[in-house]
């Protein structure tokens, strides 16, 4: 329950946290963010204090009731995390946006990504993926990131921007080295100037008059599509729809809004497949009847599959608030207006009171059993929780079956890939191996 009060020197009282330099601890948490946070919480518990360069003074959480008020305090008391990637996305993106003007970009957001919606773009997951694994050499070890990458990137420009043509071809161009540069800028502070087109800010902001120059078109010709008002892209649906007060989006805001969800969308999605790939060719068992289920047109345990990939190996560690009411209630402790809050998704699912045997990759366990609230988080939560989240269990529903017809994966005793992070997601290590052979 988060109460709005005049902070008090006696009123703030915040968990306990490392003695060690600020310094270090910022260098720890940029390094080794999720080993950082778990061992944290190893010695301190539940809620434990830190400062980090860049988020400032910062209080994580990792139990399911300190989430739980973390994710259903009021938007007024708890925005989000400041900063955050509208730094790169632009202030039009729904990461910029707090209280109102987050519910009510949310209210257009919400309705192309609704199960009714998401069933149009199917058609267009499998397609890609057929393309994709088209190419895949029989009987060597690959990497199946690469391929994801392609997949989910594709899968996002032709169902939410509704690209084809050459600014697809554009698109698909720029994106990749974009993407990655970003991620790798994301958590460092941003210089006041970009020191010309070859720093990296430089180049940031090349990409961005390239793309751009892209959306506007992609904009001016859905508009001019005979067919607009059936379009059933996400752009076409964002263009057609209004707010309460009958205005629409910018086109700034909807340069901004699709570049957030090409950048939340497509490495998230994308790296939890390649996790998929990773951990199923090392539990024959699972794969065996994955693939019998694949071949018999069920989804049950390939859905169990893909919720236990998202909680054993999870790709967004953390969701973060910021405090804007003078002080937040949060369990025994108060923490003032100004402080990060942070969730440990990543903790909360390794941890054995919530998932038995959590080092253990066991998809039965949600089998027949909704995942926990609050402890199964890979989408975060609450106002703020991962708008695609339908689209990207569909997408990685519909790769898994494409891929289990048409491919046996071989199964391996080599040990788990370990983590990498790429900035935002992390990814397995070497890629998510795997050798496979047709069928
Ligand atoms: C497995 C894939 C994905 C994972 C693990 C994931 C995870 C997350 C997480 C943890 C958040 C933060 C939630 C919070 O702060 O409480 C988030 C937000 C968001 N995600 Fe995803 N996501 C995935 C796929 C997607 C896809 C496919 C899209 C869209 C195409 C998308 C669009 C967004 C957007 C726009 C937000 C910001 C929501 C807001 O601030 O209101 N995500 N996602």
């Amino acid at each position: 329950m988060s109460t709005v009060q005049t902070p008090t020197a006696s009123a703030i009282a915040l968990p306990p946290g490392p003695r060690i330099r600020k310094a270090l601890q910022g260098a720890a948490f940029a390094f080794s963010r999720r080993r950082f946070m778990h061992g944290m919480a190893d010695r301190y518990g539940d809620a434990f204090s830190l400062y980090v360069p860049v988020y400032g003074a910062m209080v994580v959480v990792a139990s399911p009731q300190l989430a739980k008020q973390v994710f259903t305090a009021s938007p007024d008391v708890l925005g989000n995390i400041q900063p955050n990637l509208s730094r790169l996305l632009g202030s039009g993106s729904v990461f910029a946006l707090d209280s109102d003007d987050h519910r009510q970009r949310r209210r257009l957001l919400a309705p192309p990504f609704h199960g009714k919606s998401i069933k149009n773009y199917e058609s267009i997951i499998e397609e890609e993926t057929l393309r994709e694994i088209a190419a895949w050499s029989e009987g060597s070890a690959f990497p199946t990131l690469p391929s994801m990458m392609r997949i989910t990137l594709n899968a996002i420009l032709r169902a939410v921007f509704g690209a084809e043509g050459a600014a697809l071809d554009e698109l698909r161009r720029i994106i990749p080295p974009w993407v990655t540069l970003g991620s790798r800028l994301a958590t460092l502070p941003k210089p006041s100037r970009t020191y010309g087109r070859y720093s990296p800010w430089g180049r940031l902001a090349h990409y961005r008059r390239r793309y751009d120059a892209v959306v506007d078109k992609l904009i001016d010709d859905e508009r001019s599509d005979l067919n607009f008002e059936n379009r059933n892209d996400v752009l076409a649906m964002l263009l057609r729809s209004t707010y309460e007060d009958g205005s629409s989006m910018s086109r700034k805001d909807i340069g901004d809004e699709l570049l957030t969800l090409l950048a939340a969308g497509h490495e998230t999605t994308a790296s939890t497949l390649g996790w998929a790939f990773e951990r199923l060719s090392r539990h024959p068992d699972v794969l065996t009847a994955l693939a019998a289920e694949a071949g018999a047109g069920d989804n049950e345990l390939r859905q169990a599959a893909i919720l236990e990939v998202q909680r054993h190996r999870t790709v967004i560690d953390a969701a973060g608030r910021h405090v804007h009411a003078p002080s937040f209630e949060l369990g025994e402790w108060s923490v003032p207006r100004g402080h990060t809050i942070i969730v440990s998704i990543s903790r909360l699912h390794a941890d054995p009171e919530l998932f038995a045997d959590p080092d253990r990759f066991d998809p039965q366990r949600f089998i027949g059993a909704k995942p926990p609230s609050f402890a199964w988080l890979p989408y975060g939560g609450g106002a703020r929780r991962c708008v695609g989240a339908v689209f990207a269990n569909m997408e990685m529903d519909v790769v898994l079956r494409t891929v289990l017809r048409h491919f046996t994966i071989e199964t391996t005793d080599a040990p788990g890939e370990k983590f990498h992070s790429r900035g935002v997601a992390y990814t397995p290590k070497d890629g998510g191996r795997i050798v496979v052979r047709r069928r």
